[in-house]
């Protein structure tokens, strides 16, 4: 469904991503783990056209993302941006029907809060928060409500920057259980960005590791402690001793 075929980014003399080689395939769930500041969201953004990369292909169902009818091209992702992005100034079912309200997908106002309503209701949420604003939500009840906005217009592929971060263990527990089975009944391929290792266990069908600007490491979830892989190992165990330098 996505192919990376040698992305390369700089931002000035800085070398993001040099030469990212990915696939994922229709329907299932890849999760990018890496350090802070390695580039996992501007791969994402990447996909989405976002940042154009410098050189390299991604393809979406064969298709270029730089290249046709954006709208359309758009109209078939979720997004979970890191930090929630919620719109301060709309009510909760508002964020949540925010696509369904203009452009591509536009419904009828009604029918839009409708589907609000039973979107909130799938990640946990009682009708009564529709007409609430995100700051009278706490944290977790927050990132549920991005978790609604995200599947609102019931997406082929879904991304998700960070859902956890920020989060306690027992509610990031949550998210990473809703995640999964959000996917699973949707059929949807999904990309996960990451470092909680716990998420990455409860999210992924394939794990890729981003280093250095390559994909250092990529297999099945279930292999991912059998790597051999001295980064990843480092990574998982999370080891201030290995050939990551913890100073960066
Ligand atoms: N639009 C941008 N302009 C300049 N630098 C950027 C831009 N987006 C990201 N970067 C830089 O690229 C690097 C990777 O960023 P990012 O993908 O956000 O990291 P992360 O892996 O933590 O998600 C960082 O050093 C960041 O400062
Ligand atoms: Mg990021």
């Amino acid at each position: 469904m996505i192919t990376f075929d040698n992305v390369h980014k700089s931002f000035g003399p800085k070398r993001v991503l040099r030469g990212v080689n990915l696939e994922i395939a229709k329907g299932t769930s890849m999760v990018i783990i890496g350090g802070s500041g390695t580039g996992k969201s501007v791969t994402l953004k990447s996909v989405l056209g976002l940042i154009t990369p410098d050189n390299g292909t991604i393809l979406v169902d064969g298709k270029d993302a730089t290249k046709g009818d954006r709208d359309a091209f758009l109209a078939r992702f979720g997004m979970l941006f890191q930090g929630g992005a919620l719109f301060d100034s709309l009510t909760v079912w508002q964020n949540v029907a925010f696509r369904l309200l203009r452009g591509a997908l536009k419904r009828p106002k009604a029918e839009a809060r409708e589907i609000a309503i039973e979107k909130l209701r799938r990640v946990g949420l009682t009708p009564d928060v529709a007409d609430l604003f995100p700051s009278e939500l706490s944290g977790g009840m927050q990132k549920r409500v991005s978790l609604a906005r995200a599947i609102a217009a019931e997406p082929e592929i879904i991304f998700f920057d960070e859902p956890t971060t920020g989060l306690d263990p027992i509610m990031s527990g949550v998210i990473n259980d809703l995640i999964r089975e959000i996917v699973v009944e949707m059929g949807a391929t999904a990309m996960t960005i990451t470092h909680d290792m716990t998420s990455v266990r409860a999210i992924a069908d394939n794990v890729a590791m981003l280093h250095d600007g390559v994909i250092q490491w990529t297999g099945p979830v279930g292999q991912m402690d059998s790597s051999g892989d001295p980064y990843l190992a480092q990574f998982i165990s999370g080891s201030a001793e290995g050939p990551i330098e913890a100073v960066r």
